[in-house]
């Protein structure tokens, strides 16, 4: 049975495309994108007036479960990540016990979802940072990538090892970057920290550690992927790198380039990450390098967290905030209405980049491509609220927030998901 998405505004940055048009599908594959006009030979679905691209791949996020399913499981998290647009997400190996066994990839990746789950495994067992976890055992059940994300790899060594073998083997290594002697804080360390009297983090933190894997890359030329940058400093490493022909890729996350560390001054834990948010500086040195091509995706990061946790006071609370819900309005709010990217441009960070670098099956139009989209209206103004939801958890920055953006359908395998 064929199923036609007719008179969208379809926009593919890997292709280049951008037209009305039609996209023909069959066996949940694209079988042809035509211009529009044609009378459909099965069921269809006419989406005048939205952008049609392809199925939002979100790079990093977690999905609690097992172990934490009073914050997230694989069912309420893969839902909550089609209502924001995601049909392919990669999960990270923090649960409880961590993701270091191939049982534990294999429930991952076999678990009822409604869109791809594509589970990182951790580099080292409990995630303790002493012994090697069996990286090509935990390739064949059916990890995309190794990472201890969460907590940063502190022996140099392993990391180099780290790269060495995922790179032989075709595993994505994600590096959540933070030296652990500076790692200790509560907020970004400035004005803000100041005035609350809470310790605050140096961006050092962060550098030192993006600096040292850019080392181990260039010495091994073995590919590494940056989690989460925050800085203006590690943007202007990563630049300087791939300037030198290094194989160092980085993602960036909506609350970096959208918000600072003003709004932690109501000591609103659900304002508080790890990272954390920075300045107003490094803010447009995040846009920059997004338009720059320095960050090559933008990551949800997208970290549940239950009300009473996060309600143990602003030091106390753990870090992290919910992100599928509103990664894409975020990112039409904040860098294409103002003009720093086109939408393309700004697709090509939730699309093919990221599936780029994980190796995934996903994020461009053409023929025998996964039928997997985003539909969505640009322009459409919507209030976020607390009821609407899917995530288990509610910690976000942004209730309240206008935004501008809304998906209206997100389908998986040429499948509306409901
Ligand atoms: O804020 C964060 N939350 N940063 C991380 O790296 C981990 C994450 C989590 O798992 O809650
Ligand atoms: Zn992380």
């Amino acid at each position: 049975m064929r199923f036609w998405i007719q008179n969208g505004r379809v926009i593919d940055p890997k292709t280049g495309l951008c037209n009305v048009g039609d996209i023909v599908i069959e066996n949940g594959k694209i079988v042809d994108i035509k211009y529009p006009g044609g009378k459909p030979d099965g069921e269809s679905l006419d989406v005048r007036g939205l952008i049609v691209a392809p199925g939002l791949v979100d790079m990093h996020c977690h999905l609690r479960e097992p172990g934490q399913t009073h914050k997230e499981d694989i069912a309420s998290g893969t839902k909550s990540a089609a209502k924001g647009g995601f049909t392919s997400i990669a999960c990270m190996p923090n649960t409880t016990p961590p993701l270091d066994s191939t049982d534990l990839i294999s429930f991952v990746k076999n678990a009822p979802a409604s869109v791809h789950v594509y589970p990182f495994a951790s580099i080292s067992q409990g995630m303790k940072g002493e012994q090697m976890t069996d990286f090509a055992a935990l390739k064949e059940a059916g990890a995309v990538g190794v990472s201890d994300d969460g907590l940063p790899v502190a022996s140099a060594k392993m990391m180099r090892d780290t790269l060495l073998l995922a790179k032989k083997l075709g595993l994505t290594v994600t590096s959540h970057c933070e030296e652990p002697t500076l790692k200790d804080g509560v907020i970004h360390d400035g004005a803000v920290s100041k005035k609350l009297g809470v310790q605050g983090i140096s961006p050092a933190a962060e550098e030192c550690m993006v600096a040292r894997e850019i080392v181990l890359a260039s010495v091994t030329g073995a590919p590494v992927h940056i989690a989460h940058i925050s800085t203006k400093g590690s943007v202007e490493l990563i630049r300087d790198a791939k300037a030198r022909g290094i194989p160092v890729t980085a993602e960036t996350c909506p609350h970096y380039f959208s918000l600072t560390d003003e709004i932690c001054e109501g000591r609103n834990a659900n304002a508080k990450m790890n990272p954390p948010l920075r300045t107003k500086e490094d803010v447009r040195a995040i846009i920059e390098g997004l338009c720059n091509g320095t960050i090559d995706a933008i990551a949800t990061d997208h970290a549940p967290h239950h009300a009473d946790e996060k309600g143990k006071g602003f030091s106390a609370a753990p870090n992290g905030i919910i992100g599928f819900e509103t990664a894409l309005a975020v990112a039409i709010t904040s860098l294409v209405r103002p003009g720093y990217m086109t939408m393309s441009e700004m697709l090509s960070k939730f699309t093919c980049n990221p599936a780029e670098i994980l190796g995934i099956p996903a994020g461009k139009l053409e023929q025998n491509a996964p039928a997997d989209f985003v539909i969505f209206d640009p322009e459409e103004e919507w209030i976020v609220s607390e009821a609407d939801i899917a995530s288990k958890s509610k910690n976000t920055p942004y209730l309240n927030y206008h935004l501008y953006g809304k998906v209206k359908y997100t389908i998986v395998d040429g499948k509306i998901v409901e």
